[in-house]
């Protein structure tokens, strides 16, 4: 496809949530990518807005607010702060960061909402969902825990299981429990705004796989579907595969954006209406602050819109968002979405939970002044095509070996011998200095090109490479010509030798600023005082005769110790789980009277028979003597014990619950049982045998 210049870039990257602070992931997966890309696009002149925000819905958020006893509004207003810090503090360079809190934000996403059900975009269908009776409300997504149906996991979300990762509804988990009050939910009707997807499937398979649909309406434009990463258009065409399903755009929640027509109390946008729209309301409110007109950034035809996110949100920035822009009418499709993949940490996933993460705002309490250092590490170990992994020790290594050794000591070099041997006065005549050396000016050019490349086909961690290549061509050259030899025999080869060097120090500079925007800055400062950037068409001005500053040392070793600090760090926080959210701890429960709990009948019993359940993988039946009676009771256990290992066990008994069927047979009570954040039950016994129907109070 010909190359073509767009005329403007709208650039979003994912909208983080606002319940917890950001890790090395984050700025790996989405902001990094993106801040090299902008900036890159920045110093070629193009007309660029980049986009970004908190996410300040959805169940996640309320329920961290719920467990820890204060308001969503504590939440996110404690998390949009730390975050927009955290993105400031690393130099991504946004030109809002917005909160979907936001009025405007509102205003846009009903807006949205209302024209596409006047386009008859939805459906409204009646469902059964899970409802928690005592708390009395519906449990979306996260209100709900179960066992995974697909991978048979403990702890797995009404939306999603961590484990496996498949994509669930609450009424696909095994024994469900409400997260609110700890109870089995019950199933209610209720009424829902549904995307028939499948309605979209033809055009959507045609637009992934060539760029193009047929019946093109104005104003999307074809883009290049080969400039697609495969992963994303792997994991596009096995979801089209599968088939296209409907799937519901509002939730029932109090928390969110509320759906805007009568008889909809309670139900709000959920995260694939809300969040993606959040990049257009900040749009609105960027333009509205800079006098500008947004529309012109999402609905002309000339601007190339980009989505940069994490693997997780593929199907949603690829499938839904486009749906939903197409069904509305007037906007753009994205013309590339270069997700990454995951980065792992010390040979683990990075958790959250578990605390298995480099948390952005303590990276740098810890290491001051080492922002660079961190985009270049990230930068080079990118999970552009695959997952990749961040390690303490290649971090020491990358900065020793290659920031210390090849950048900053070929800056030094030449610095330090422009210093001794000219007392920093730029040699020359003319108006500025240019390269002598045909091959290194060649090379120089080339590298311009192939980073230019390199980038607008979002392969940033070759386009690092190619700079730090050049540094190593510097030091090659600058050994070579030995200047600190022939400074008497060859007095001018010399001084054009080290002028080279010196010019070639600005290129560095200016090819590093969309990675390490600090470091180009101070070797900008080295050189003059009237440099603070460098556009990629700027001739650089270094005047003959004008004198460079005094040199500084770019970049610090990075001690042993300090790396043996992370790590230890690290373990620590792998053995403490300091999170107060585990992905399968139960959370705390509202309280109870004293007279909630005596109504409990708990007594001692003990295990007379067991056996499998047919055809239930999980339950087993279990015959117990309760002192009372002998009674049958049902329980999910089977994969955890088996029957012969359990007769003769004492256990504690919930003997007053009303009796129910399970798989046709009659339960009457319930075994107690203590499930470890690993998601194994454990019965609880008294130490020593004693008399069934003893009573626990
Ligand atoms: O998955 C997430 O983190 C959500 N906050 C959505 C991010 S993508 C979006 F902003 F569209
Ligand atoms: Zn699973």
């Amino acid at each position: 496809m010909e190359y073509r210049i767009p005329k403007r870039y709208t650039i979003t990257a994912a909208l983080p949530y606002a319940n917890g602070p950001l890790h090395i992931g984050h700025l790996a997966g989405a902001y990094l990518p993106s801040d090299i890309y902008v900036r890159y696009l920045r110093l070629q002149r193009r007309d660029v807005v980049f986009i970004c925000g908190s996410d300040e819905h959805g169940a996640a958020i309320t329920l961290r607010a719920k467990k820890e006893g204060i308001t969503p509004q504590e939440i996110i207003e404690k998390y949009h702060t730390l975050n927009s810090r955290a993105f400031a503090d690393f130099g991504i360079s946004f030109d809002i960061f917005h909160r979907t809190s936001a009025p405007l934000h509102y205003d846009t996403a009903q807006a949205f909402f209302l024209q596409l059900e006047e386009n008859g975009a939805f459906e409204i269908e009646e469902s059964e969902q899970f409802y928690d009776e005592q708390f009395g409300q519906f449990l979306a997504d996260r209100y709900v825990t179960g066992m995974c149906p697909k991978c048979g996991a403990a702890g797995a979300y009404g939306d999603q299981c961590e484990k496996c990762g498949s994509s669930l509804n609450p009424t696909d988990l095994i024994d469900p429990i409400s997260t609110l009050s700890g109870t089995t939910p019950v199933k209610r009707k209720t009424q829902h705004w549904y995307l028939p997807m499948h309605n979209h499937q033809a055009w959507v398979e045609e637009w992934i796989t060539s760029g193009r649909f047929k019946d093109i309406a104005s104003p999307v434009v074809p883009h290049d579907a080969s400039a697609w990463k495969q992963h994303v258009r792997g994991q596009c065409l096995s979801w089209i595969r599968d088939g296209l399903k409907s799937r519901a755009m509002t939730r029932d929640l109090d928390w969110g954006v509320p759906v805007p027509l009568p008889n909809s109390d309670g139900k709000v946008l959920y995260v694939w209406l809300d969040a993606p729209i959040g990049y257009i309301s900040a749009t609105r409110q960027w333009a509205k602050d800079h006098n500008k007109d947004w529309s012109l950034y999402w609905q002309d035809p000339n601007t190339r819109l980009i989505h940069f996110i994490g693997k997780d949100n593929i199907v949603f920035h690829c499938i839904i968002f486009p749906i939903l822009l197409k069904a509305h009418g007037g906007f753009i499709l994205p013309d590339n979405v270069p997700a990454n993949e995951f980065l792992n940490l010390e040979g683990d996933k990075i958790s959250t939970s578990r605390n298995h993460a480099v948390w952005l705002h303590e990276y740098l309490e810890d290491l001051p002044c080492r922002k660079d250092e961190l985009r270049y590490v990230l930068t080079s170990i990118s999970p552009e095509n695959a997952d990749s992994e961040f390690t303490w020790k290649d971090y020491q290594t990358r900065i020793n070996s290659e920031l210390v050794a090849i950048l900053g000591n070929f800056v030094n070099r030449v610095w330090v011998l422009y210093h001794k041997y000219y007392n920093g006065l730029i040699q020359g005549s003319g108006d500025q200095i240019s390269f002598h050396d045909v091959d290194l000016k060649d090379m120089v050019e080339k590298t311009y090109d192939s980073i230019s490349q390199h980038i607008e086909q979002f392969r940033f961690r070759q386009a690092l490479f190619e700079v730090m290549d050049l540094a190593r061509l510097g030091n090659r050259f600058l050994t070579e010509k030995e200047p600190w030899k022939k400074q008497s025999i060859a007095p001018v080869e010399s001084a054009h030798a080290l002028t080279d060097c010196l010019l070639l120090t600005a290129h560095l500079g200016r090819l590093l600023q969309p990675f390490m925007p600090d470091t180009s800055k101070r070797i900008f400062g080295m050189l003059s005082d009237e440099i603070s950037q460098l556009f990629w068409d700027e001739p650089i001005i270094l005047k003959p005769g004008s004198q460079i500053n005094n040199p500084i040392l770019l970049f610090e070793k990075m001690e042993d110790d300090q790396i043996t600090k992370q790590i230890e760090k690290l373990q620590q926080a792998n053995q403490v789980k300091a999170e107060p959210i585990s992905s399968t701890m139960a959370p705390l429960k509202s309280e109870v009277v004293y007279d909630d709990f005596a109504r409990m009948d708990i007594r001692v019993g003990t295990i007379k028979e067991a056996v499998r359940v047919p055809k239930a993988d999980k339950l087993l039946q279990i015959t117990i003597d309760t002192g009372l009676d002998v009674r049958t009771v049902v329980s999910g256990i089977a994969e955890h014990y088996k029957p012969e290992e359990i007769i003769g066990k004492q256990v504690v008994l919930l003997v007053n619950l009303a009796s129910r069927k399970l798989r046709g047979i009659e339960s009457q009570g319930m075994i107690l049982m203590a499930k470890d954040l690993q998601g194994k039950l454990y019965f609880i016994s008294p130490e020593q045998m004693i008399d069934p129907g003893s009573d626990v109070s």
